[in-house]
């Protein structure tokens, strides 16, 4: 930061339902450095589906998430994910900017299960047809006020400022189009995999044309492995990550991994079925997968092989710079399918967008 720079640098903090990330980025004339970034585990049950169930321990796992980065600003950047997120494209006659606002409180209504006044709606207009009386585009993205106000509530509990409140999938987004920035006119499947939700966002020529979250993720990996080995959470989890675990070897997990990757690409068939109904129904040309799931070995090759299209692994800091004495490259490689998100959100400044 020179000396005569006042913007006002915030960062990325994703609070998921298995850890807390935190990333912060600089953007200069050349793009964006990595200034600093930190994961805290959370213990199993403190956020489940995206709901936080013990809000102290998310408390301290935030505050210890910013202390270990070291940053010095209070200005966070926070994202909600959950199956009860509402992410609809509608179409409305075209108005003007101004009118927008106005125009979405009315068609809201008819698009939403809930009180319009207890929930909290953002948009994006995704497409424009030409001419004067012609229609747009608009995903409309609806989030009860409940459930921000209780990511609100831990993260200033944890003496931050949240200064925008987005949707994960739409991070997702901010951070794929940084790192791919040639936009193509094929539709992408951008797919965060976590502890507990799997968040997909179509995109296609810089857009998203479809979205949705569902109740799916590692913990269902967890706890197949639990049950079938009959061993703890936790000695399941490390032993599905890879580590050493007395009296497990990896051979006697892969029939839970099997079965419950064959649940997940069910789940990836619903939500691309749910897709085609759309008026969009478009040939999804590649997957690009995130989250910790990401990182289980052979998923890629397995959806590649179920789905007939290239999977690849996100690489959110493929175009941020970064200085590898601080931060060694395979470390930064190797936690990038958990920091996608983290990282769509350290993008964000607070004059982008109110909270
Ligand atoms: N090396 C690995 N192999 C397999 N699974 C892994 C690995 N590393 C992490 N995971 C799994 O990834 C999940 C955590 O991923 P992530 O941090 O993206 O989730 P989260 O953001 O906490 O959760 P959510 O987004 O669902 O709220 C856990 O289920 C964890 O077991
Ligand atoms: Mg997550």
């Amino acid at each position: 930061m020179g000396l005569f720079s006042t913007k006002k640098t915030g960062f990325g903090l994703d609070v998921g339902s298995s850890a807390v990330k935190l990333v912060q980025l600089q953007e200069g004339s050349k793009g964006f450095t990595l200034e600093t970034f930190a994961m805290v585990e959370l213990p199993p049950d403190a956020i489940g589906e995206g709901m936080i169930k013990d809000p102290p321990v998310v408390v301290d796992a935030i505050k210890e998430v910013v202390s270990r980065a070291g940053v010095k600003t209070k200005d966070a950047v926070l994202s909600v994910s959950g199956r009860e997120l509402i992410m609809k494209k509608i179409q409305l006659p075209k108005v003007t900017a101004k009118e927008l606002g106005d125009a979405i409180m009315l068609e809201a209504e008819h698009h939403i299960n809930l009180p319009i006044d207890e929930v909290y709606l953002d948009h994006q207009v995704v497409g424009q047809s030409a001419g004067q009386g012609g229609t747009m585009d608009v995903m409309l993205v609806a989030v009860k006020k409940s459930k921000i106000n209780e990511y609100v509530a831990v993260v200033e509990e944890a003496g931050l400022t949240p200064v925008v409140v987005d949707v994960d999938a739409f991070a997702l987004q901010n951070q794929y189009e940084m790192n791919s920035p040639e936009t193509t006119a094929e539709a992408v499947a951008l797919i965060d995999i976590g502890a507990s939700i799997m968040k997909t966002n179509v995109v296609r020529g810089g857009v998203s044309i479809f979205a949705r979250d569902i109740a799916f993720g590692g913990n269902n990996y967890t706890r197949a492995i639990s049950q079938r080995l009959n061993v703890p959470f936790d000695r399941a989890e490390a032993a599905k990550k890879g580590e050493e675990v007395p009296g497990v070897r990896w051979d006697d997990l892969v029939p839970s991994l099997e079965a419950v990757s064959r649940e997940l690409s069910l789940e990836i068939q619903r939500t691309f079925d749910y897709f085609a109904s759309t008026a969009e129904s478009e040939r999804i040309s590649r997957i690009v997968l995130s989250g910790g799931c990401a990182k289980l070995s052979g998923i890629d090759e397995f959806l590649s092989s179920s789905w007939g299209i290239p999977v690849e692994v996100v690489k959110p800091f493929q175009n941020v710079q970064f200085d590898p004495n601080r931060f060694p490259a395979d470390d930064l490689y190797a936690a990038g399918p958990l920091l996608a998100v983290a990282v769509g959100l350290g993008m964000r400044r607070a004059e982008d967008k109110p909270a």
